[in-house]
């Protein structure tokens, strides 16, 4: 029997999965559809795991209404791989690529389009320690663009884009690694949206990409095969063997999410989520402080600071002792972050919430 304790897990990645597809698959594990083997030991060639593979594409088609001129590939190499692939496939040496910068992220993946062609700052927030994002009047790019690429959730400073820019003919690119599936979002308005899966699609191991079919055709010819965008969609994802595992989990993790109702559902639980924590942060006179202005803040990740250094470890290590998990800011940012991804149940989120009343009420 699988035990039912479950940690209060507010990681940020990899991070908590629903407890009902963990369930499934463990009852699945050795012994997928009668076959007398693990999904895992299977070809991915044969029936019962190209059945898995083309499901999680039709789920997810599902779940966004992606229109049919856009392909759904599963890759390996992680949202990282993608900063690469991206301008690999869409820059050259005498293009411009302008790009948003709004956190750690967003400049990991400027980098590489430096290597590929000349690149420029849409727009950054970076003066004001990424706590917020720009302001759509304040962007600028030009319509001889290769891409406009955005981070639509900051996992390390906690903020989220509100609203998307329209780039009109110039494709926008989005980095969803941190807010795929958090809401419902108009997948026509981006020519790709990539996102590794470890935080709301399913185990580490697989990257979701969603590309416009046009693109395909235009992209650099003369690249490794495996990077080049169009093998995978020529293929259908299969030319080489894929992450069969974590695609079988995404699969039954985009089914979870249809039957909480879709992403309009979801989406509300997240902002309930979300509100019980901020809420705190905000009655607390000033004892939590949150690092992204109220109007960039993310529901996917809460940053906030306890009012001076020594209460904020006091604060951690009491937590920790309290059961709950991964609430150390990232490395490179300090302080505490709430990661509250779909999974993440709002009881968990009481319970935080609760326990960061509780300390300011002793400690104030
Ligand atoms: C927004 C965002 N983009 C990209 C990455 C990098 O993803 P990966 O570790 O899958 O390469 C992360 C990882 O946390 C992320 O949060």
């Amino acid at each position: 029997m699988i035990s039912t304790k479950r940690a209060y897990n507010f990681n940020a990645g990899p991070s908590a999965l629903p407890l009902e597809v963990l369930q499934k698959a463990q009852e699945e594990l050795v012994d997928f559809n009668n076959s007398g083997m693990s999904i895992m030991e299977m070809s991915h060639r044969s029936k019962d795991y190209e059945a898995v593979h083309n499901d999680a594409i039709t789920h997810l088609r599902s779940l966004y209404s992606i229109p049919d001129n856009y392909e759904v590939l599963f890759l390996q190499g992680g949202g990282s791989l993608q900063f690469t692939m991206v301008p690999m496939n869409f820059l050259s040496e005498a293009q411009t690529a302008s790009y948003i910068l709004t956190g750690s992220w967003s400049e990991k993946a400027i980098k590489e389009a430096k290597l590929f062609g000349q690149t420029q700052q849409a727009a950054s927030t970076k003066d004001n320690a990424y706590r917020n994002i720009p302001a759509l009047e304040e962007i600028q790019f030009n319509e001889t663009d290769a891409y406009v690429h955005i981070t639509s959730n900051n996992t390390i400073y906690g903020t989220q884009w509100q609203e998307f820019p329209q780039t009109g003919e110039v494709p926008l690119i989005a980095d969803m690694s941190s807010d795929i599936l958090s809401k419902p979002v108009d997948v026509s308005n981006f020519g790709i949206i990539y996102a590794g899966a470890q935080k709301n699609l399913g185990p580490s191991g697989v990257t979701v990409v969603i590309i416009r079919k046009d693109l395909l055709e235009k992209a650099n010819k003369n690249i490794p095969t495996m990077l080049k965008y169009s093998t995978h969609a020529d293929a259908n994802s299969l030319y080489n063997t894929p992450p069969t595992f974590g695609i079988y989990m995404l699969g039954e993790v985009l089914k979870w999410v249809e039957e909480k109702g879709g992403l309009e559902a979801i989406a509300k639980n997240n902002e309930e989520k979300a509100k019980l924590i901020y809420d705190v942060i905000d009655n607390s006179n000033g004892f939590y402080s949150g690092h992204a202005t109220p109007e960039s803040r993310s529901l996917m990740n809460i940053t906030f600071r306890v009012t001076n250094e020594e209460l904020e470890k006091q604060f951690l290590a009491e937590a920790k002792e309290a059961g709950f998990i991964g609430l150390n800011g990232h490395r490179s940012v300090g302080g505490c972050r709430a990661s509250t991804y779909n999974s993440v149940p709002v009881e968990t989120c009481k319970a935080l919430a609760d326990f960061m009343i509780a300390f300011q009420n002793k400690h104030q």
